[in-house]
């Protein structure tokens, strides 16, 4: 009989764990939204515990569905990425917040670094930036301000949220994959080991840390006892890696942009680290067989997070689905533009200290406007992208778009047009969980490699550019109130 493959999706908003033929068909998906911790402005931290029992209980639900633990072949796991745990190594528990990828409690330590001219050394061995969003500053922060850290002393185990869970789930085995190590800023990428320059700058002991490991491959068992027998984890990646091996990215150039929580947009570049001028990331695709492959990177933090702070803090809609009915229900933004630096901005500004601002309101300002200025924040934050990967040498041909966000038909249009691109969508758009189920198969020995795996992907839907005469001015409104954004700042590079 043949079996499924298990995927558990670790985002920053909700735990999912997804059940996959290895023909594609998703069976099942187990879904628990995630708490979120606000404790001060600009922080945001989770609780690790609860990532675990949450996992543990969509793993044990899609373990049920699908007949039992002998009916699975593997797991493969993926997670919002740069959020690091701490926990003891004993009881396998988390022993203080886990800080997230938006917090930026460590803009001012960044900033000092950047000053003392040390980002032009992180950039050349990290691919990455001196910017709070990734893992390194965090865990040097909660080490140098959480005393029961240090009172652990040899029990302490530092990680990202895979990492984590491959502990909990194996009762032991402490290892990290390429792809999530290439996003705390203390892996050296091209030669694929945790460099000590960068641990010493950041402050992190390496014996804290994970073994850096590949994607695919046997990385350990689950505790019998959790689902009722053992069961393989021959899959691991960063949810935006997983989702651009879930839309088929495998060839250099080929481009994909997830909107899920934040927008990552990722142009595969190969066997060649690529090495930005224009402030985007290089990151580790993936790592199989000891094979690395590279992606050039542009983050932007704020994508789907506007619509759901537009429906839950400041109730302008009840759903994410009227979004795009309302968007359509007007015929432009009448003026309004939207920049959501709700946690500061990414990519290509990488400003922290940014904040948020909706410009040019009238009293015929509706909420219809308001909305639809949100989204075409979304259009603009990847027009922006566009233009910076190709003064990186990176021409996007089309876009592979997928997450939660582009269900909607009006952002996916608004995407073409003002990208003047053929944008594709695929029917199944939950492409990160599909990326880490073709992981693990080829981790299980179900397929010989990722190529074949993409036989797991299924159909998809082509969003033709249409002229929108009102482009130029709409693009000229989004610069004039970045500018503003960046202005208010502080005008600080
Ligand atoms: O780098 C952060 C990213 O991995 C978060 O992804 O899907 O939770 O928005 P998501």
């Amino acid at each position: 009989m043949t079996q499924s493959i298990l995927v558990i999706d670790e985002g920053t908003t909700s735990t999912r764990a997804m059940l996959f033929a290895p023909d594609g068909a998703c069976l099942g998906t187990a879904q628990r939204p995630l708490t979120q911790h606000y404790p001060a402005p600009g922080r945001v931290e989770h609780d690790a515990n609860e990532i675990w029992a949450l996992t543990l209980e969509c793993a044990q639900e899609m373990v049920t569905k699908a007949g039992g633990p002998d009916r699975i072949a593997c797991i493969g796991i993926t997670n919002q990425r740069e959020t690091v745990v701490f926990w003891d190594r004993r009881t396998g528990q988390a022993v203080a917040p886990a800080i997230v990828w938006q917090d930026r409690r460590t803009a001012e330590t960044c900033h000092d670094l950047i000053v003392a001219g040390h980002e032009p050394m992180v950039q050349d061995r990290t691919g990455l930036l001196l910017d709070p969003y990734f893992s390194g500053s965090k865990m040097g922060w909660a080490l140098a301000n959480w005393p029961q850290l240090n009172e652990l002393g040899d029990n302490l185990a530092v990680g990202t949220v895979e990492s984590y869970l491959v502990y909990r789930l194996t009762g032991g085995v402490h290892i990290t994959d390429a792809t999530n190590a290439s996003r705390t800023a203390l892996m050296a990428i091209e030669q694929g080991g945790w460099d000590s320059a960068l641990l010493d700058l950041f402050g992190v002991p390496a014996a804290l840390l994970p073994e850096i490991v590949d994607c695919a491959g046997a990385f350990g068992t689950t505790q019998p006892d959790l689902f009722g027998a053992p069961i393989p984890i021959t899959g691991l990646a960063g949810d935006q890696q997983a989702a651009s091996i879930g839309q088929a990215c495998l060839a250099p150039g080929q481009t994909k942009a997830t909107y899920g929580t934040g927008a990552f947009i990722l142009t595969n570049t190969g066997a060649q680290m690529p090495r930005s001028k224009n402030r985007l990331l290089g990151t580790i695709a993936s790592q199989i067989g000891g094979e690395r492959c590279f992606a050039l990177e542009g983050s932007v933090f704020v994508a789907g997070s506007v619509v759901k702070w537009l429906r839950d803090e400041v109730g302008l809609i009840d759903s994410a689905e009227e979004t795009a009915a309302l968007a359509a229900s007007v015929p432009d933004n009448g003026g309004v533009s939207f920049v959501p630096a709700l946690s500061g901005l990414g990519a290509p500004y990488w400003r922290p200290d940014a904040r948020g601002a909706i410009t040019g309101l009238s009293f015929s300002t509706g909420r219809a406007h308001i909305v639809r200025a949100a989204l075409e924040a979304v259009t603009h934050q990847s027009l922006d992208l566009k233009a910076t990967f190709a003064a990186d040498g990176a021409v996007w041909a089309d876009l592979r778009i997928d997450g939660g966000m582009v269900s909607n038909d009006w952002l996916a249009q608004d995407l073409a047009d003002m990208l003047e691109l053929t944008v594709e969508r695929p029917h199944f758009i939950e492409t990160t969980a599909l990326g880490a189920a073709m992981l693990a198969g080829v981790g299980a020995g179900l397929f010989a490699d990722l190529e074949s795996a993409c036989a797991m992907r299924g159909p998809t839907h082509g969003f033709t550019p249409v002229a929108n005469p009102a482009a130029a001015s709409r693009v000229r409104a989004w610069e004039v109130a970045v500018a503003a954004v960046l202005e208010a700042a502080g005008g600080r590079e």
